[in-house]
């Protein structure tokens, strides 16, 4: 594949958002030829069925439009209460009544950042199977877990612990092998 347009979705909203920050990082990291955008999906609402009844809110059109154009999906997010963030599971729900389901057969990569030592592995756990409703195809391995984030953030953002930047670089360069074994021709 020439160029491959992945669509980065961020779990948490916060303008500083580590993750928001760690999809920035994964951006520069990318090999040659790997293009990321992010969604921008702050506006979908809270999952309700009588919503969903009266036409699909043009906020979740929007988004399963984007996670359909796209070559791949990187999700970076933060770990809520050991599990996944209510914003993220939330839009997924959406997502996953659009028919044809956008996500299915995109590979998707993830990876999070929290303030907390794990770096949110247990809420990838969670992630992984929720995904997997969705006929997502995973990326497995490297994992990556940024467990302490303020300590390898700087005040504007920038990713600057040398081993995270290693492990984001080898996670984006598995992930380019992933999407050109997976990708549908
Ligand atoms: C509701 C809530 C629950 C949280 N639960 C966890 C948790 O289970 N594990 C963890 O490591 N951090 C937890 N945190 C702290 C987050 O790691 C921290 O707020 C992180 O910066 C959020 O990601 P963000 O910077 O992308 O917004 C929680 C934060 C919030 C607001």
């Amino acid at each position: 594949m020439a160029s491959i347009n992945v669509l980065g979705i961020c779990g948490g909203l916060r303008a500083k958002s580590y993750n928001h920050s760690a999809l920035r990082a994964a951006a520069e990291l990318m090999p040659a030829g790997m293009h990321l955008s992010l969604a921008d999906y702050a506006d979908v609402p809270l999952f309700n069925q009588d919503v969903q009844d009266q036409g699909m809110p043009a906020a979740v059109t929007r988004l399963a439009e984007a996670i359909r154009a796209a070559d791949a999906i990187l999700i970076a997010s933060p770990e809520y209460n050991f599990s996944v963030s209510g914003v993220l599971k939330n839009a997924i729900d959406w997502v996953s009544r659009v028919p044809g389901l956008p996500f299915k057969d995109k590979p998707v990569a993830i990876l999070s950042a929290t303030m907390g030592p794990l770096g949110g592995g247990r809420h990838q756990y969670e992630l992984r199977k929720i995904l997997g409703s969705q006929d997502a195809l995973v990326l497995v391995k490297p994992e990556v877990f940024i467990g302490l984030a303020q300590t390898k953030f700087d005040a504007d953002g920038k990713l600057t612990d040398a081993a995270t930047r290693t492990a984001l670089e080898g996670q984006m360069q598995a992930f380019e092998r992933w999407i050109g074994r997976v990708a549908l021709r």
